[in-house]
Formats: C-alpha cells, sequence, structure tokens
C-alpha cells in the first residue's frame, strides 16, 4: 500500500466509524444490523481511541447501562425500533427497560478497557471511567463463571450459536442437531434483504436459532435454569480465551488502580481457565478442539475459535504448534486466518462463519501472537488483514482464497481495526 492510499484509507476508516456513530452507541453497518452488539462496541471503542477519546469510552459505558441485574451484558441493545432486523424485541421479550436481547456474546470489555486506560491521553478521566466500569466488568465475569459453568469446570459453555459471534460455524453442526425445528412461530428473515443469502446461515439453521430463543423464552430468561435446560451447550476455546484474556487484563488493571479484591479474582479466574483449556487441546489437529458438553465429546472441527486461544496466555509449547498450524494454513489460501481450515471438505469461503476471514479475530490472534513474541507470523496476518482491506474496502469478512468482501458493507468493527493495525 502507498502512504497516499494509506492516509487514504486512513480517513476512509474514520469516516466508516462516524458514519455508523449513534452518538452514545455505534451500529456495526446500517440496514443488517441497526443496534448496539456487545463486541461488536467495544472492539469499535478501540478504533474511536484514535480519535476521540471521550468518545470511546462512551461506547463501553452505555454497553454496561443495560447490564442485567444479574450481571449479564447482553448481546444486543435495541435502542430504538428497527424493523429491518430479524428478530427484534418483540420475538425476544425480556422485559428490560429498553429492549435487549437475552443471552450474551464474547467478554472482549476487560480486555478493550485495559486497553483504552493504557494509551489515554487524558490520564484522569481514565482513571475515573475505568475504575467505574471495573466492577460491572467483574460481575459480568461472575456471571460466566456462576451461570455457564455451573460444575465448576474453568470453562464457560454457550447456551446459543449466536452467543459466540460465530453463528453458523461448522463446529455447531453436531450439538444443532439436537436442537429441534418444530413448533417455530412462522417468521420472516431480513438478513437475507441486505446480504447475499449465500454469504449468510441457512433456514435449517435460523429454525434452531429460533427454536432455542422460544425455548429460552419460555423458561423466562431465568439464567440459573438455561444453562441446564439447554439441548445446546458448547465449550468453545475462542470464547474461553477471550474470558481468560480479559479475566487477566482486569486483574492487572484492577490491581494498578487499587482494587485488590477484584483483581485477585479476576486473576484466580484467568488462572483457573487457562488451565482448564488444556482439555480441549488436541494433539491430532494441532490445536484446541470445541466440546460438546451434553454429548461429552470434542468436535472433529477445525475452527479458528482452536487458533483464537493464542489470545489467552497459554503455554508456549501450545502457541508454537498453533503457529505451524498456520503456516501450513498459509499454503492453502491467500490471505490469513480462514474461520475454518480450507483443507476440511465442509469449508465454505464466502457462507459467514465457515471459512471467511474476520479481521477482528485477527486482531487478537495478532495481539496474542506479539505477546508470545511470534512476531514473524503476527506481521504476517496484520500484512494480509490490510491488503484485504486495499483491495476489498470494509467489508463485513472475506473470503480467503480470492479476497472477496462479503456480508454487509462499510462495516464498523473492520474500520476501527483497521485504525489499530495502522497505529504502528
Ligand atoms: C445476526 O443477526 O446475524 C447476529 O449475528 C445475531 O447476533
Amino acid at each position: 500500500m502507498s502512504a497516499t492510499n494509506t492516509s487514504e484509507i486512513h480517513q476512509n476508516a474514520i469516516s466508516i466509524l462516524r458514519l455508523n456513530d449513534k452518538g452514545t452507541y455505534t451500529v456495526p453497518t446500517h440496514g443488517l444490523y441497526p443496534f448496539q452488539w456487545n463486541w461488536d462496541s467495544c472492539l469499535t471503542a478501540l478504533g474511536q481511541s484514535h480519535f476521540d477519546e471521550n468518545r470511546a469510552w462512551r461506547e463501553i459505558e452505555t454497553l454496561f447501562e443495560h447490564q442485567w441485574p444479574d450481571g449479564m451484558v447482553p448481546h444486543i441493545i435495541f435502542h430504538e425500533l428497527d424493523d429491518g432486523y430479524f428478530p427484534g424485541p418483540d420475538v425476544w421479550q425480556t422485559d428490560r427497560p429498553v429492549a435487549t436481547s437475552g443471552i450474551t456474546q464474547p467478554p472482549v470489555a476487560g480486555f478493550a478497557v485495559k486497553r483504552l486506560y493504557e494509551r489515554a491521553s487524558d490520564r484522569e478521566a481514565a482513571r475515573t471511567r475505568a475504575l467505574a466500569l471495573l466492577p460491572a466488568i467483574d460481575r459480568w465475569h461472575q456471571w460466566f463463571f456462576e451461570c455457564r459453568d455451573p460444575a465448576d469446570e474453568g470453562l464457560v459453555a454457550l447456551i446459543h450459536p449466536w452467543e459466540s459471534g460465530r453463528d453458523n460455524s461448522i463446529d455447531w453442526d453436531a450439538p444443532f442437531q439436537r436442537v429441534p425445528t418444530d413448533g417455530i412461530q412462522p417468521y420472516h428473515r431480513r438478513d437475507t434483504d441486505h446480504a447475499d443469502p449465500a454469504h449468510r446461515p441457512t433456514k435449517e439453521q435460523y429454525d434452531r436459532y429460533l427454536w432455542l430463543l422460544q425455548h429460552f423464552r419460555g423458561l423466562q430468561w431465568n439464567n440459573h435454569a438455561l444453562h441446564d435446560e439447554s439441548p445446546f451447550q458448547v465449550v468453545d476455546p475462542g470464547f474461553n480465551a477471550i474470558l481468560a484474556r480479559s479475566c487477566h487484563d482486569v486483574a492487572t488493571l484492577a490491581r494498578e488502580l487499587g482494587l485488590v479484591e477484584i483483581a485477585d479474582k479476576n486473576q484466580a479466574r484467568a488462572e483457573a481457565t487457562v488451565a482448564a483449556l488444556e482439555n480441549l487441546w488436541s494433539d491430532d489437529y494441532s490445536q484446541y478442539l470445541c466440546y460438546d458438553r451434553i454429548a461429552g465429546v470434542h468436535q472433529q472441527s477445525a475452527s479458528v475459535a482452536g487458533l483464537l486461544a493464542v489470545f489467552a496466555p497459554i503455554p508456549t509449547a501450545r502457541i508454537d504448534s498453533i503457529v505451524a498450524k498456520l503456516n501450513t494454513m498459509a499454503e492453502n489460501s491467500r490471505f490469513l486466518v480462514a474461520s475454518h481450515d480450507p483443507l476440511d471438505n465442509r469449508f465454505d469461503g464466502k457462507r459467514y462463519w465457515r471459512g471467511p476471514v474476520w479481521l477482528i479475530v485477527n486482531y487478537m490472534i495478532i495481539d496474542g501472537l506479539k505477546v508470545a513474541g511470534q512476531l514473524d507470523m503476527a506481521k504476517r496476518i496484520e500484512t494480509d488483514s490490510l491488503k484485504l482491506i486495499g483491495e476489498s474496502g470494509f467489508a463485513e469478512y472475506y473470503d480467503p482464497k480470492s479476497g472477496e468482501g462479503c456480508g454487509g458493507e462499510s462495516f464498523t468493527w473492520t474500520a476501527a481495526m483497521m485504525l489499530e493495525f495502522l497505529k504502528d
């Protein structure tokens, strides 16, 4: 990329963040996703921090204003009505002052807040805002272990694929067979009005998403019942790595700010989760695998979740094996990191989380590799990410073989990640 090109792309990234800014929260993209999404917002704040620190803090504060009394932070906040999205508040029926969904999403907030704090130029404001957010993030972490790890295994389970953010991953294919498709109220999908249906989950998958939603609604969204009552309980290594990293970062920041109890609790959680991740390691696949808690089996599915584990402080030997695996993947696709192994015959380069590259995942993998001193592979993934934006713009995700941009356009978190990549 030439210098002019770089500065133009930088400006375009800022323009996208402004275009999608609703004042106190940012939509992932207009049309397809017209509300506030949990992990989108936290990662968006990192991009905003490069040109408006105050606005970046606000993004995360808005999200936590909608935390549930039990500690859960929902995956969608329906700030304003918009019937261009399905399923909306009338389907979720969560009975909140401002409507929200009833499930959660990858807990990147702890990581994002530490990063905002470290880079803040207004140190006093950063201190005040971090001190206010840390207890809320700690409550969310506690909620995870109370409600999604009832047997105290050190690993939390997802009860809906939407919680992972990787909605239609091949990881869910087998456990999803247990989720029925009968008794679903008739519905009209809206996502395929905005994006190419060939890039989106199938109707059968939507039926199962909806069945789970209706089932949880029937249990009044009681988080002390949902885990055990769900036919879908899957332990995802990427999700747990994000949780472990956030616990680790919250512990470090809380200690610096004198919140000793929060620091101690989060340090213990991070250590327990990193230790338990070992149970998901597969020598055959040279990566971590998802675990179906109901069937008691590991998923034979080489998805990016098992590589994303480098985001947590995992053992060096595991990182080395994952880097070797990434080198092999680089021989089979033009751009790293595909969301599923391109050599698997279920790989689909354009269909959402069954193959495409997602720059937020690249960002977290790069970050983990840098912490571990794996700078060559980190650089390789960063270069691929910049090339994808240079060739195909700010897409939601990209085909790892052709580089084609797929899904929504003018996408917020892709723009935010670009600003992160360009910062050095
Ligand atoms: C969707 O609607 O596609 C989302 O991923 C669910 O959060």
